[in-house]
């Protein structure tokens, strides 16, 4: 599918101000973006490098990519661009012998993605069922919805979208496809809210009966689970010392697990406590920086609603 690239769609990036203040880029910083997006967060941590910095951002969409062009003329840094999963944008920078001074990842979709209706990723457009972020990846969201088995559907309804109907979805998405497979986002919401009671239903209000489960497919489809636990420890590995990582989540799971990692590395002596002396050795290697995570204000919320459920945890790597 080609995808087009339409400059009117844009995403407002979440947290920014938390994110410069925390991570602190300076002249001359080296920084990785690791998900470009429309380079939202990019751009001011670009402008905060200045001229003697450097900024290498990382997207799988080549829509990321073709709105990098743009900016890489607008800003004062040196530039590059990684079009690559960014687990393996981190590899290839690690086996590189770059160091550098922060990393980020704001996850998830860019409202970009959203709102490119021809994609699949809302339920609010009729369109193919597909959601990929890299088009030329072979699993899509129709394959999910119509090979998988219920049992596994159910699962991932349940733990990726907290789907308190997911057993009933996933049954009625495997009574459908025996007809005819479903083909369209429009043909799952309308398996969705055939499984879902209607005074159920009723209860959403403003909200969508089909946002968990579609929440649910795009992280199965984008293994963004995965490709988050290979990544932080290969960011992690290529801050030199005194550089900071952070990570914006929008999911509780993503959240979890920033937020284990950053304590994992916070943390010092693991020796039992009935022990006098301590016996491992180990020291921190992170300071953390937010004690707890750090929400928008609900000034942010109002002027962009996509920032609700947005969370920044961040940790500066501390000297050898
Ligand atoms: C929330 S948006 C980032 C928006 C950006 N910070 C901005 O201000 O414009 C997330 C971006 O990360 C990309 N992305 C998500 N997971 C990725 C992964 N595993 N590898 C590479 N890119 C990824 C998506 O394609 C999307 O463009």
């Amino acid at each position: 599918m080609a995808i087009l690239l339409d400059m009117t769609r844009t995403h407002v990036p979440v947290l920014a101000g938390e994110l410069i203040d925390i991570l602190d880029p300076h002249p001359g910083d080296t920084a990785i973006d690791c998900t470009f997006g429309a380079g939202g967060h990019a751009r001011l941590v670009a402008e905060r490098l200045g001229a003697s910095g450097t900024l290498v951002c990382i997207d799988r969409d080549p829509v990321a990519a073709q709105r990098f062009d743009e900016f890489a003329a607008e800003v004062p840094c040196e530039t590059r661009f990684l079009a690559m999963e960014f687990s393996e944008g981190l590899r290839l920078l690690r086996e590189e012998g770059l160091h550098v001074d922060l990393a980020y990842l704001d996850l998830g979709v860019s409202s970009m993605q959203l709102d490119a209706w021809e994609r699949g990723f809302s339920y609010s457009y009729d369109a193919p069922l597909d959601m990929r972020m890299d088009p030329d990846q072979e699993l899509d969201a129709r394959e999910v919805v119509n090979e998988w088995d219920e049992r596994r559907l159910a699962n991932a309804f349940r733990s990726y979208g907290d789907e308190r109907f997911a057993r009933q979805i996933a049954r009625e998405i495997v009574k459908r496809r025996r007809k005819a497979p479903l083909e369209t986002t429009s043909e799952l919401v309308d398996a969705i809210r055939a499984a879902i009671p209607a005074p159920v239903q009723r209860e959403f209000g403003r909200g969508h009966p089909a946002k968990r489960v579609f929440q649910a497919i795009r992280i199965v489809v984008n293994d963004e689970l995965g490709s988050l636990d290979q990544a932080l420890p290969l960011a992690w590995d290529v801050l030199r010392p005194g550089g900071r990582l952070g990570v914006i989540s929008f999911h509780s799971l993503e959240d979890r697990r920033a937020k284990r990692f950053i304590a994992d590395r916070g943390r010092g002596c693991i020796c039992p406590p009935d022990l006098p002396v301590c016996v491992c050795g180990r020291t921190p290697e992170a300071e953390v920086l937010t004690s707890r995570a750090v929400v928008p204000t609900p000034g942010e919320i109002a002027d962009n609603p996509r920032a609700k459920s947005a969370k920044l945890r961040a940790a500066r790597k501390v000297d050898a």
